[in-house]
């Protein structure tokens, strides 16, 4: 999950590398480097150790200007995150860099080692640089330069297993940047007289908007006046260049103090963007076009499975809640990592759909490579047009949240569980398990959503706080019920990912069984108790702590008394349908971990160990 970016063109600056790796530094930020390639074959490499922001004080030392350059900001997998570990490496005349896992890393270095390479740091990366030098080096002196590093790069990769995006620098072929994919993401910016390369389209749409994404086993030659596209063996492979909708103010904070805070406030558009031309309000139908209904008839689905991870996977785990009210199918929601260890039980009605906010998060393309391998109908449900589980699905129907920066997802969760929404109105359509009057009912619901969650973001200042109140806890309990459960998982996620406070969520029910012996007076428990079919069961679990002294902060239907009077804390939101009502309830969770995440001083859009899209397994 690191971030690359590359240029070939008529030249660069330093400040074109540092301002595209900051782009994508949500995607890794432990250490970070960049190379440039002058005319003349002089390659100038700088690299520094943590934020990226460490580099700007060496950017001085780098060429003024350079027709090819790589820039990276890592994700330390193999190797601490020191600046001899950062990215990009150098082995003679080349100059790699690499976002991934190369997994047979160590029988290649020790076969380079016996060669006589020698090694200056712990990375897989190295390996590769090294392995791309050997083979380079091999071949006749005789042959062009650009040939021996086309054949070179073809033997490398032959060689290598694991995950691989590459941006390649070589001194002998000073007008070429070379960009190779296998299973990590890496996309093509086209512009005047110049290419681009990236981990992620965001550092590309303030130079182009026409984009295209490699696939895996690609390599792509860069010039100035074009590009060569490839397969692993040389075989030309034709491409075409997309537009890309999103815009450079998409990428700005837009005057928010972090991105996950305008991302929280962006919910309402983007729930109604994932709305958009999927409902008929009218004759009470779902547009089913984007559910692949053209290559699989949902008539035909008998069953669900939901593959995700983290946020994704408590959308998955909310929806179902939904799905299977709405379409009567049975709906199995499944960590990613963990569905391929399961004897499969799919069929050729089985709907497997992975749903990912970066399309690019290696246990879920993995898992659902398994189901689409073992026989079941794949759909994506993901914000990133082009991406790499888009490529592996049958069909994608995006959620159209726009650019998510912040590494604590907030807007793809709600647009996520809207998206899941409409699947489980489409399937309940054409299983003719509702009425079109009661789908055209859900429907005035799900367009009555974004307006509520305008009315919880109003709920900001007081959450605040509540974050002095509650920001030195040292763990915290969150409990919920049906749908609520699902949110209180989420609530629990954010506020561990961002505040590192322990936290924890059960289903209320779950609380007797054991974790109940958590209760004291020290313990804060974070009870979701809106005004909905759970609410009197839920009452009683919160009876059950207060009574062994735990303290109470509750999230209900705002003006009830009852719940009120239980609780240390209160926060109410407004009284809504049960379709609204899991909306409602996750603005305050995810405001409330911002909050005490600000007011403990961590680093809220780039929480420590963590990296915005995990394409390591
Ligand atoms: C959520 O806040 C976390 N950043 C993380 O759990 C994330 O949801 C998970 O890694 C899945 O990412 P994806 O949606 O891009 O696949």
């Amino acid at each position: 999950m690191c971030g690359v970016i590359g240029y070939v063109g008529l030249g660069a600056n330093p400040d074109f590398f540092f301002n595209g790796l900051k782009r994508l530094e949500y995607r890794g930020y432990d250490s970070a480097g960049i190379a440039m390639l002058t005319s003349d074959g002089t390659i100038s490499v700088e690299r520094a150790e943590g934020k990226l922001a460490n580099l700007q004080s060496k950017l001085a030392r780098l060429p003024a200007k350079a027709t090819v350059g790589i820039g990276h900001t890592r994700w330390a997998t193999h190797g601490r995150p020191t600046e001899n570990n950062a990215h990009p490496h150098r082995s003679g005349d080349i100059v790699l860099l690499h976002n991934g896992i190369i997994e047979n890393y160590r029988p290649l270095k020790e076969a380079l080692m016996a060669k006589g390479y020698t090694f200056t740091s712990e990375t897989d990366t190295e390996v590769a640089a090294h392995l791309l030098n050997a083979e380079y080096s091999a071949l006749p002196a005789s042959l062009p330069a650009f040939e021996k590093m086309q054949k070179a790069i073809y033997k490398t990769v032959a060689q290598l297993k694991g995950a691989f995006a590459f941006g390649i620098l070589c001194t002998k072929t000073p007008d070429v940047l070379y960009a190779v994919r296998l299973g990590s993401p890496m996309v093509i910016g086209e512009g005047e007289g110049e290419y681009y390369m990236a981990s992620g389209i965001t550092a590309l749409v303030e130079h182009t908007r026409r984009v295209m994404f490699l696939e895996d086993h690609e390599v792509a030659f860069l010039r100035s006046s074009g590009l060569t596209l490839t397969d692993f063996q040389g075989a030309p492979v034709k491409r075409d260049f997309q537009k890309v909708e999103w815009s450079v103010s998409m990428m700005e904070k837009g005057g928010y103090r972090h991105f996950m805070l305008k991302e929280i406030h962006e919910q309402p558009q983007a729930i109604a963007q994932t709305l958009q031309g999927r409902l008929e309000r009218e004759a009470g139908r779902v547009n089913i076009v984007d559910y692949g209904a053209a290559a699989l008839p949902l008539k035909s689905i008998d069953r669900l499975q939901i593959i995700a991870c983290g946020t994704s996977f408590y959308s998955g785990l909310l929806a179902k809640f939904f799905i299977e009210k709405f379409a009567r199918i049975p709906v199995e929601v499944d960590l990613a990592s963990e569905y391929r260890y399961r004897v499969s039980t799919v069929t050729k009605n089985t709907l497997a759909v992975a749903v990912s906010q970066s399309g690019e998060t290696m246990d879920t393309l993995q898992a659902i490579k398994f189901a689409r391998s073992s026989g079941a109908f794949t759909l994506g449900v993901l914000n990133v047009p082009g991406s790499s589980i888009a490529v592996a699905c049958h069909a994608e129907s995006l959620i159209h949240a726009g650019p998510e920066i912040g590494v604590a997802s907030t807007k793809a969760f709600s647009a996520q569980v809207t998206n899941l929404m409409m699947l489980g109105l489409a399937l309940a359509q054409e299983r003719e398990t509702m009425k079109p009057n009661e789908i055209g009912q859900v429907i005035e619901e799900l367009v009555k959503i974004p307006a509520f969650v305008e009315q919880c973001l109003g709920l900001s200042d007081a959450i605040e706080k509540l974050a002095n109140k509650y920001h030195s806890e040292r763990s915290i309990l969150f409990i919920g019920r049906g749908p609520q459960w699902a949110v209180a998982l989420e609530g629990a996620l954010k506020l561990k990912e961002l505040s590192y406070i322990h936290a924890e969520a059960y289903a209320a029910g779950e609380l007797k069984h054991g974790p109940i012996a958590l209760i004291d007076e020290d313990l804060t428990v974070v009870c979701l108790a809106p005004r909905d079919e759970y609410y009197e069961k839920t009452i009683s679990n919160i009876e059950e702590i207060k009574a062994r002294g735990g303290k109470i902060l509750a999230v209900g239907t705002e003006g009830d008394k009852d719940l009120m009077a239980l609780a240390d804390d209160f926060i109410g939101v407004p009284p809504t349908s049960s379709i609204v009502s899991p909306f409602a309830t996750t603005v305050p969770l995810h405001l409330l971990a911002y909050w005490i995440a600000v007011r403990k001083g961590t680093d809220v859009d780039q929480p420590r160990n963590l990296a915005k899209s995990v394409t390591v397994e």
